[in-house]
């Protein structure tokens, strides 16, 4: 199913949530003069506008990125400062566009993307050298090209989980991921809803031992998501504090730390 369209929820809280705990990630992984290779599943478009018609009528990036003024020495500061050079003060950067921010030369981008103008506009967003993007289902294209060289790196598993069966399909994906490259770092994005549906990719999950952070919004909507969900599996050196750090970043718009650590 392709109806789902993030323009409506970028800059949001849970895009908040997820893009600085990817930031940090990618902070302490690019800390090793070695190469990395960072992969998507589930990529978007790069780039958004949180004065878009699409943002002003869900109001999300008003209760997320608006509500924020993100240190620019932070890692995620320097991806929103780029974003702001590419697109202006209302642009806001997609997952691939905080990677580009704090990638290297030495490092390799796999972006996958299914929806036909979300990929024509992350290919002109994203072209560049040590890109490599598909217009391919996330889940089948990161599955045949694993295990990805160089061998050490991050994986963003972002679905829109537009089904119920999304969420055990996920945790299904991130097993077989694994046992084709066991040594890649895989963070999860899932949102919390009052049908409880992420139960079923926590427990999917659970014999990976991944660490989870369950962040409810400070001002959730009267109905829908009303809360934020990251796993991270195979936790690379260094990151046990990156959920700490998001919370601290985006305090004002996640609530008080509540989540399983
Ligand atoms: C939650 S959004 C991604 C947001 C992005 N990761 C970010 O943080 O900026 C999910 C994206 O998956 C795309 N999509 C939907 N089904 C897909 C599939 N089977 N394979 C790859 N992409 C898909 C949608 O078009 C949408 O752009």
């Amino acid at each position: 199913m392709l109806s789902y369209q993030h323009a409506y929820h970028a800059g949001g809280p849970a895009d908040v949530h997820k893009h600085i705990v990817l930031a940090e990630l990618l902070a302490r992984l690019t800390a090793k003069a070695r190469g990395l290779s960072y992969v998507e599943t589930h990529a978007g478009r790069g780039l958004y506008d949180t004065a878009g018609p699409e943002a002003a009528k869900t109001g999300e990036a008003a209760a997320g990125i608006a509500r924020m003024t993100p240190d620019p020495a932070t890692p995620f500061g320097r991806a929103l400062a780029a974003a702001h050079a590419a697109g202006g003060a209302s642009a806001y950067p997609g997952s691939p566009l905080v990677a580009r921010a704090l990638l290297r030369p030495q490092d390799r981008m796999t972006l996958m993307e299914l929806h036909p103008a979300e990929h024509a506009a992350l290919a002109r967003t994203l072209r560049g050298e040590g890109t490599a993007i598909h217009r391919r289902d996330g889940f089948e294209g990161v599955l045949a090209l694993a295990p990805f060289q160089p061998r050490r790196g991050l994986v963003l598993v972002d679905p829109s989980y537009e089904v119920k069966s999304d969420y055990e399909a996920t945790a299904a994906f991130v097993r077989r991921l694994l046992a084709r490259w066991p040594e890649a770092a895989v963070l999860v994005w899932y949102p919390l809803l009052p049908a409880g549906r992420h139960h079923a990719l926590r427990d999917g999950l659970g014999p990976l031992r991944a660490a989870f952070d369950e962040a409810a919004f400070a001002d959730p909507p009267a109905r829908g998501m009303t809360g934020s969900g990251l796993a991270l599996v195979n936790a690379p050196w260094g990151s046990a504090d990156v959920f700490a750090a998001a919370r601290r970043q985006a305090k004002g718009v996640l609530a008080a730390r509540d989540g399983r650590g």
